[in-house]
């Protein structure tokens, strides 16, 4: 009976119209018109089996049979397939937001680092590193400080060849009362840790001619024991610049141009004068204090300033020390911390944060 003309014809029917039922909407109405039991056409073609000869009726009843499973297995595969496009991902829900992953931040060392070579590189400055491990030549002696100058006890250095007398490989004091009785031939040989990045004017120096504009960021090393204020590693800038007619003006421009940019157009900058060996004359440089806007406070020490470098004229035996003319030349240099200036922008009072890679402080920096 599968050729029966009747069912023959709806089942053409629905081979017409199935191709083109391509929503959800489609396929129900495509399954109502041929299978609803009130008005499906199927349901029409079994009411017509009473018409039929008695040993007629089972091949047709099967035959219909037949072609309604045919009709209802299409259906629902094509909507099993459309279902299957709206999740592409095999049933992962794309509309979940997505997982954060912890962000990077900028240490904020790096950032002060970063802006001050900013500042400088606008105004022309190369920047420069240099060794950490030094020799006495340039961290001491061509700095105006020979073997037995007094100056050289303003930083505990921290020796890896020891000028000692017995002295063996690793970090020792260079004690007073032992500095007089070594050799000076053995305290020129020794090598440690530079204790100032003001090594690195030597050696610029003595490599290039003048004129000189560089900035030296790097590590420096004392023998210092940890507390708010000291850890036995630190950051420094060193600035130098030589010329011919290079006046102290021209340092106190440059620091308060320096200071603005670090600090904001409201800062105030005052030299105080000092001594380093290996300027002459040398400044220390405040800024006003700027938890209190300069009135006096807790942090300045009821002072209304905050000591933030150390600076002045090149002194004359340096140049001679590197082979400039001191006649021809002159020049202005500085020092300034690295952590210093952190701590007084960001308002952090222990300079031991800056080194203990506690998130919970990093992570209140800018991105
Ligand atoms: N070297 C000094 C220090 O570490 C800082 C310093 C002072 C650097 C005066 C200079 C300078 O270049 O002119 O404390």
């Amino acid at each position: 009976m599968p050729d029966n003309p009747a069912i023959q014809g709806v089942r053409e029917a629905f081979l017409a119209q199935f191709p083109a039922a391509s929503s959800d909407q489609a396929l129900k109405a495509l399954h109502d018109a041929f299978l609803s039991r009130k008005s499906g056409q199927l349901t029409a073609l079994m009411k017509t089996l009473s018409t039929l000869a008695p040993e007629e009726r089972r091949d047709f009843g099967q035959a219909v049979n037949t072609l309604k499973t045919e009709i209802e297995t299409a259906i629902d595969e094509k909507r099993a397939a459309l279902e299957a496009t709206r999740q592409p991902s095999g049933g992962v829900d794309v509309t979940l937001p997505g997982r954060t992953l912890p962000m990077g931040r900028i240490h904020p060392l790096m950032r002060v680092r970063r802006d001050v070579e900013d500042i400088f590189t606008h105004m022309g400055y190369e920047i420069l590193e240099g060794p950490e491990v030094e020799d006495d030549f340039h961290n001491f002696e061509a700095l105006n400080m020979p073997p037995d100058h007094p100056a050289r006890d303003m930083q505990d250095t921290l020796y890896l060849d020891a000028p000692v007398a017995g002295g063996t490989w690793g970090a020792h004091r260079f004690e007073g009362g032992q500095r007089g009785t070594v050799p000076e031939a053995q305290v020129r040989a020794a090598t440690l840790l530079r204790t100032h990045t003001s090594a690195m004017q030597i050696r610029y120096m003595k490599t290039f001619p003048p004129p000189v504009r560089i900035i030296v960021p790097g590590r420096v090393y004392r023998r210092d024991n940890l507390d708010r204020s000291h850890t036995p590693m630190f950051q420094q800038f060193e600035g130098l610049v030589v010329g011919e007619g290079i006046t102290l003006a021209d340092l106190k421009g440059t620091l308060e141009a320096m200071m603005r940019a670090l600090f904001g157009e409201g800062v105030k900058v005052r030299l105080r004068p000092s001594f380093f060996p290996y300027t002459e004359p040398s400044a220390e440089v405040d800024v006003s204090c700027r938890a209190c806007g300069g009135s006096g406070c807790g942090t300045c020490k009821q002072t209304g300033w905050l000591e933030i470098l150390g600076s002045g004229m090149v002194h004359p035996a340096v140049f001679e020390a590197v082979g400039y003319d001191p006649d021809k030349y002159t020049g202005f240099a500085f020092g300034m911390g690295m952590e210093r200036v952190a701590m007084l922008r960001y308002g952090v009072d222990d300079i031991r944060l800056f080194y203990e890679n506690d998130l919970r402080f990093l992570e209140q920096f800018p991105v």
